[in-house]
């Protein structure tokens, strides 16, 4: 009963089932396994299997079911039916009646298997890495290429889940859902993904995943076809820094363009103003113009750039061009050639600090005309604002007259000097030669008298005679004196320094101030009789000052002969001159003395400077050497 039932519950399943006794007869075959031989089951029943089915003689069949039913043990195995060109999977059961045997079509399996072997086959040949899942997702097959890339071999993977072997980032987070997707409905994705490989270093991959349909009970299976392209990456990224690069380059690029191009447009505005500008300061020129035109002096309105942009009519008659001579032109055109590097320096410098003042103060400035010749000039600059800019406007006025005047003044005090000088030459050596002669004879006189009349004189007389004789003696002093001072007669003949000396011990004498003096080097060279006698008086007068007016008990000078000038100091320690005498020039409270000093230094081409030192008066005289040998410039002409 028990044995009926299970043979119906066979017979009614799908896959082949048959039960085979001792003489290798069918004792029973269901519908299926019946099919398998393209029989009926009636037909197989009873009937020996190999008479039945010549063909599987010598085949796997055949040899496992001898060997099951020998050993009389189980055996599983597959079997291919070439009429059928079915593949077929076998389950054999031993026991003393015969066998049983349970046997399934696996065909659709084995072509897939079979497809992947000759797949994966194929592609262990090709570069990619490619590798195969099981539909439990676990490692079914590993290429070369898969072991090179990923630095597993093929023993170490198979069979191991992928997500242990394979270890992946997405490059984009939304690529996750999209793989899944894309699997699902059209069972193919491809893309990038970020795969680590087995050191841990990651690798950047383009790869396919096809999914392989399986039976439904087994699920799908995958193949995964992988290529590295962490390098082309690589230079894609470079490809893209570089394209980055070059584009910020051209963005660059735009932007300079942009500002040369926008300079150019501030460029033009402003020529545009600028154009404007000069129309107006061409008005205001104009309008100036007119004014200057009537100006007495000559003026000349020059530009930064030392050009000529404005003359008047005074110009052209002053220097002798025509205005269209001078217009544009640069203004050291009518200065002398000799000051022209000296012109333009301090023409920027002016421009720097533009004010109204007198040009080259203290200079004796000279213009030129366009003969060649030359005048000397008084000049005034004022500075002119016009739209344009600063220009500087002078005024130029000749002074050839007030200079000519000037040296006719000079020439003729210095002929009064000189004459003054030779009159106490003249006056000393009278005194010196004549008088002095005189007076030693009135006194030799006077001593014979005395010597010869005494003893017949009564008191009165010989007293008054003895007076006589004392009075005779004292006034030879004074003329002696006085004669010296009128003109030191060695001043001719023994020299500066030593007339100096002589003199100094004689002041010390008469006034008590004690002179220290300094003379270097000790013994001056010859200067000029000139130089000589103003030195000499210069002391002389100052020294006088020192005792009549310093109170001083001391007084100084030094004398220093270099080889370009000599240097002459006079100084004292007493109450000083009041301040409105040691700054004004020419002031009226001075007496001649002074002024006389500074006329001679004058005459020599020097300067002089009285100041106040604490205590006291210095005076400073400076006078100009010309020729090496020290000997003094003659030079009545301005320096
Ligand atoms: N060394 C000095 N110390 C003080 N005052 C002086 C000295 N030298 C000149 N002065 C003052 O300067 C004035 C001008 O001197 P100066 O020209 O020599 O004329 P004078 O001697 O005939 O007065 C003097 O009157 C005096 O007041
Ligand atoms: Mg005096």
């Amino acid at each position: 009963m028990r044995d009926r039932l299970l043979k119906t519950v066979l017979r009614s399943l799908s896959d082949g089932f048959a039960v085979i006794d001792r003489e290798w007869r069918f004792t029973c075959a269901n519908q299926s396994l019946a099919k398998m031989a393209s029989k009926e089951p009636a037909e197989l029943v009873g009937k020996n299997v190999w008479e039945m089915l010549p063909q599987l003689a010598g085949t796997t069949f055949f040899t496992e079911l001898h060997r099951a039913l020998e050993q009389q043990t189980p055996s599983q195995f597959e079997s291919f039916s070439a009429p059928l060109n079915a593949w077929f999977e076998h389950r054999v059961y031993p026991s003393e009646d015969g066998l049983a045997i349970f046997s399934v079509d696996i065909t659709e399996r084995k072509q897939g298997e079979e497809l992947l072997r000759f797949q994966a086959n194929a592609l262990s040949q090709v570069t990619e890495a490619v590798f195969g899942l099981d539909s439990q997702h676990r490692v079914a097959y590993w290429n070369e290429a898969a072991e090179a890339l990923y630095g597993y071999s093929a023993a170490e993977v198979l069979g191991r889940p992928v997500e242990e072997v394979v270890r992946h980032r997405w490059i984009r987070p939304e690529d996750e859902a999209a793989c899944a997707d894309s699997l699902k409905t059209s069972g193919f994705w491809q893309g990038a993904v970020i795969h680590l490989k087995k050191a841990g270093e990651e690798i950047y991959i383009e790869g396919s995943v096809t999914r392989i349909e399986g039976a439904a009970e087994t699920g799908a299976s995958y193949l995964a076809i992988n290529r590295d392209i962490t390098q082309r990456r690589q230079a894609e990224n470079y490809l893209g820094q570089a394209r980055e690069e070059l584009e910020e380059r051209v963005l660059e690029r735009t932007a300079e363009l942009w500002e040369a191009n926008e300079e150019l447009r501030t460029e033009m505005a402003e020529r545009k103003r600028a154009e404007v500008v000069l129309q107006t300061t061409n008005e205001t020129l104009t309008k100036q113009a007119q004014l200057l035109e009537a100006a007495p002096d000559a003026m000349v309105a020059v530009n930064r750039e030392g050009k000529i942009v404005l003359v008047n009519a005074q110009v052209e008659k002053l220097f002798g061009y025509g205005r269209d001579e001078l217009l544009g032109q640069g203004v050291e055109r009518l200065v002398p050639t000799r000051f022209r590097g000296q012109h333009a320096v301090h023409r920027a410098g002016f421009f720097k600090h533009a004010q109204v003042r007198p040009m080259g103060a203290g200079l004796d400035l000279y213009a030129l005309r366009k003969d060649g010749t030359e005048f000397p000039a008084e000049i005034s600059l004022s500075p002119l604002e016009t739209g344009k800019g600063v220009l500087v406007c002078s005024a130029i006025r000749d002074i050839t007259e007030r200079k000519l005047a000037e040296q006719r003044v000079r020439e003729l005090s210095r002929r009064l000097l000189s004459a003054q000088d030779e009159e106490r030459r003249r006056l000393g050596r009278a005194l010196h030669e004549s008088t002095a002669q005189n007076l030693s004879a009135l006194s030799l006189n006077l001593a014979v008298l005395d010597q010869m009349a005494r003893p017949s004189l009564d008191d009165r007389a010989a007293q008054a005679l003895a007076e006589s004789l004392d009075l005779a003696s004292q006034v030879a002093r004074e003329l002696r004196t006085l004669s010296f001072l009128l003109h030191p007669p060695v001043l001719d003949e023994a020299g500066l320094a030593q007339v100096l000396r002589s003199y100094i011990s004689g002041f010390m004498q008469r006034t008590l101030v004690k002179v220290r003096l300094k003379v270097s080097p000790r013994e001056f060279e010859r200067l000029s009789p000139d130089f000589e006698t103003a030195i000499f008086r210069i002391v002389q007068e100052s020294l006088t000052n020192v005792h009549r007016h310093s109170g001083s008990k001391v007084a100084g000078i030094r004398l220093v002969k270099r080889s370009s000038a000599i240097t002459l100091h006079v100084w004292d320690e007493g109450k000083g001159l009041s301040q409105s005498q040691e700054r004004s020039d020419i002031p009226a409270s001075m007496g001649v003395g002074i002024l006389g000093m500074r006329e001679r230094v004058k005459q020599l081409g020097g300067s002089m400077e009285v100041r106040s030192r604490n205590p006291g008066t210095l005076i400073e005289v400076v006078l100009p050497l010309e020729d090496e040998k020290g000997y003094p410039a003659h030079n009545d002409q301005n320096p």
